[in-house]
């Protein structure tokens, strides 16, 4: 049968994934939670601590969240039941919209089924019209940092444009960015500079307020301006005094910024906040969001309580104890005499191994001490400098972060 052959050859794929030890389907199962203010993860009935989720305030075991959750699916259901335009949107979802667009200071909010769907919006609308008829011209350049994550890329793919209207700039550096700007002055109706926030490997950030200078010295240039894109998926909810995200840090605004409810946020699904005209023409363009369901009702309502609550002592309060933990995490470390990859600031904490098999081997030994967490190796971080990434929650206790920088220093 033709058919067995093709299934032969993704066999053949599959196994190839297997022997160079880069599979990533044969994931740990959690089977449940415990129950105590730092929940643990129970794999194979033993409990672990958790130090590599990007829960980073604890939010998705939250009661208040959890309440919340439950009242909207009474009110709404289990489910949408359709995309929004075909039988009509959930009063739920307008009210989130407008919570999330009144946190980021924005004229709107459009929330999608997750943050890599609505990268893949936001890029591929922006770049080009989507279909013969759109007044908006094919004529764009987009610039990319050379490190952006891969829904961006995606989203870049998803535009279908040929390499004359892509560009890089190299990973952080503002002044590359001003090159290429430079570089392609007069050839291009408008640019779209695209970037990561918070970078998911080494907890380091864009610093925005050198790229809006970069960016704003340039805008004239072109006819239909600069448009700056920000997917702060990491940083929103739990990065800034507020947890405004590196806008906050940076104390600079993207023209279009991306978050994920997915992370801090504890719950599901992505959205884009802007002006209103921005915000209006991706209702009417993004496939993701116009062909597929937004996220469950009961989600919405729990993400619309993180938000609330936020903006409330007990939202300044999470924060605050997410920075004391990573300072307290950072000075343990360094008293232990072990090197981060990168100097963070954000919950992510990149511990240096610098070598694929020692990395592995660090993150199965604390594993069998009862921890999880990533080893991130090349070719996703440069050669010689594989790391363990260590993800601080505001929920581990000042004991759960003294002991396992033991472990991690015995393991070491
Ligand atoms: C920078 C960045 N953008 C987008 C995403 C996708 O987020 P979501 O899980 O909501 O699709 C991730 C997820 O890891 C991310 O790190």
């Amino acid at each position: 049968m033709p058919k067995s052959a093709f299934f032969s050859a993704l066999q053949a794929e599959l196994d190839r994934l297997d022997q160079a030890k880069v599979s990533k389907r044969n994931e740990n199962v959690i089977e449940s939670f415990t129950s105590d203010p730092s929940p643990k993860a129970v794999i194979q009935g033993k409990q672990y601590t958790i130090f590599n989720s990007n829960d980073y305030l604890g939010l998705r075991h939250h009661p208040v969240l959890k309440e919340a959750d439950h009242a909207t699916v009474e009110k709404f259901g289990t489910g949408p039941g359709a995309v929004r335009f075909i039988s009509g949107s959930l009063q739920m979802y307008k009210d989130l919209e407008q919570a999330i667009a009144k946190f980021h200071g924005r004229e709107d909010a459009m929330v999608v089924s997750s943050a890599f769907a609505t990268n893949v919006a936001v890029m591929s609308c922006l770049i080009k019209g989507q279909s013969k008829e759109s007044m908006v011209s094919e004529n764009s350049l987009v610039i990319s940092d050379e490190l952006n994550h891969r829904s961006i890329i995606e989203g870049i793919r998803a535009a279908s444009i040929d390499s004359t209207h892509k560009a890089i700039f190299k990973h952080m550096d503002a002044e590359d960015l001003r090159r290429v700007l430079e570089e392609n002055k007069g050839k291009f109706a408008r640019i779209i500079v695209v970037t990561d926030g918070v970078f998911s490997m080494l907890g380091e950030y864009q610093d925005l307020a050198k790229l809006r200078a970069v960016i704003d010295a340039y805008d004239a240039t072109y006819p239909e301006g600069i448009v700056l894109v920000v997917d702060d998926a990491h940083g929103v909810g739990c990065f800034g005094t507020t947890g405004r995200g590196v806008e906050e840090v940076c104390g600079a605004k993207a023209d279009v910024l991306v978050g994920t409810l997915g992370k801090a946020f504890g719950t599901d699904g992505g959205y884009v906040v802007g002006d209103k005209v921005v915000i209006d023409y991706l209702r009417e363009s993004a496939a993701t969001y116009v062909y597929s369901n937004s996220i469950s009702p009961g989600t919405a309502g729990a993400a619309l309580k993180a938000f609330e609550m936020m903006q409330e002592a007990e939202g300044t309060q999470l924060l605050k104890q997410s920075r004391d933990n990573i300072a307290l995490f950072k000075k343990l470390m360094s008293e232990e005499g072990l090197v981060f990859a990168a100097e963070s600031t954000h919950p992510i904490q990149p511990l240096l191994i610098g070598d694929p098999a020692k990395a592995k081997q660090v993150k199965l030994g604390l594993y069998e001490m009862g921890y999880l967490v990533t080893n991130i190796n090349y070719p996703v971080v440069s050669k010689g400098r594989d790391e363990i990434r260590i993800q601080i929650s505001a929920a581990h206790t000042q004991t759960e972060i003294e002991t396992f920088v033991k472990a991690v220093k015995s393991v070491m």
